[in-house]
């Protein structure tokens, strides 16, 4: 196979990010693009980030999660403690998030440090999801190898058979990450690649340095 996309070519023109129009803290900077690209632009999942981790197996993995809640703290999202990015994270709390919303030609880049919420904020989400994801969660071994795709769905019914009627409780192995940020670089596409980027880092005293970097 012999592919050639060197043609794949787009300018960016949309906007632009200047140091006289930013926050001095990155997470109303956050808000702010966020809110703009999820009114102005339809992206679909304006939520969806991409997560890396550095696994047990020393390769960094990245995939997609849903962002489900952030504030000045940090980002939070769900998934299962067992799977194979829990684990990565209970190993090594070193993360990466990103975003690319193209239709804003966006990117935000987030390191940070993850560690699992406190119990009673998961039971609270894990309460208000829908039966039907509740019980996915409960199902789903994340990341574990499994016979086919039947041995899942018959153990779904099973577990609609055992909690008819009845509330179902979030299992211990699920729940939230929040992930606290120490640097965050906003990217605005521009022309003739001549990009804007802006760096955000956290200090030893807890303040956000701001740097231009080259694009
Ligand atoms: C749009 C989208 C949203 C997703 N949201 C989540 C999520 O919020 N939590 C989650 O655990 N997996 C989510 N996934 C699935 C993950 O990408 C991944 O397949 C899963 O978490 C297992 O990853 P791991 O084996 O590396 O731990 C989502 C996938 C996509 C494409």
């Amino acid at each position: 196979m012999n592919t050639d996309l060197s043609n794949y070519r787009k300018s960016y023109e949309k906007q632009e990010l200047l140091e006289s129009n930013i926050n001095d803290n990155p997470m109303e900077l956050f808000q702010k693009w966020f809110h703009e690209v999820d009114t102005h632009y339809k992206t679909g999942e304006t939520n969806a980030m991409t997560i890396s981790t550095i696994g047990l197996d020393g390769y960094p993995k990245s995939r997609v999660v849903l962002l489900k809640k952030y504030t000045y703290e940090g980002f939070i999202f769900y998934t299962n403690y067992e799977s194979e990015k829990g684990k990565a994270i209970l190993s090594n709390p070193n993360v990466c998030l990103s975003f690319f919303w193209h239709e804003a030609e966006r990117q935000i880049i987030i390191k940070g440090k993850a560690e699992k919420i406190a119990p009673n904020l998961s039971d609270g989400y894990f309460e208000s999801r829908p039966r039907g994801s509740q019980l996915g969660a409960l199902v789903s071994k994340q990341s574990e190898v499994i016979a086919s795709r039947e041995v899942l769905e018959n153990n779904l019914k099973a577990l609609e058979h055992e909690f008819e009627g009845k509330d179902i409780p979030r299992p211990a192995f699920w729940g939230g990450f929040i992930v606290k940020p120490v640097e965050i670089e906003f990217w605005q596409g521009r022309p003739n690649r001549l990009h804007d980027r802006i760096r955000y880092q956290l200090d030893s005293d807890f303040n956000w340095q701001i740097n231009r970097l080259s694009p």
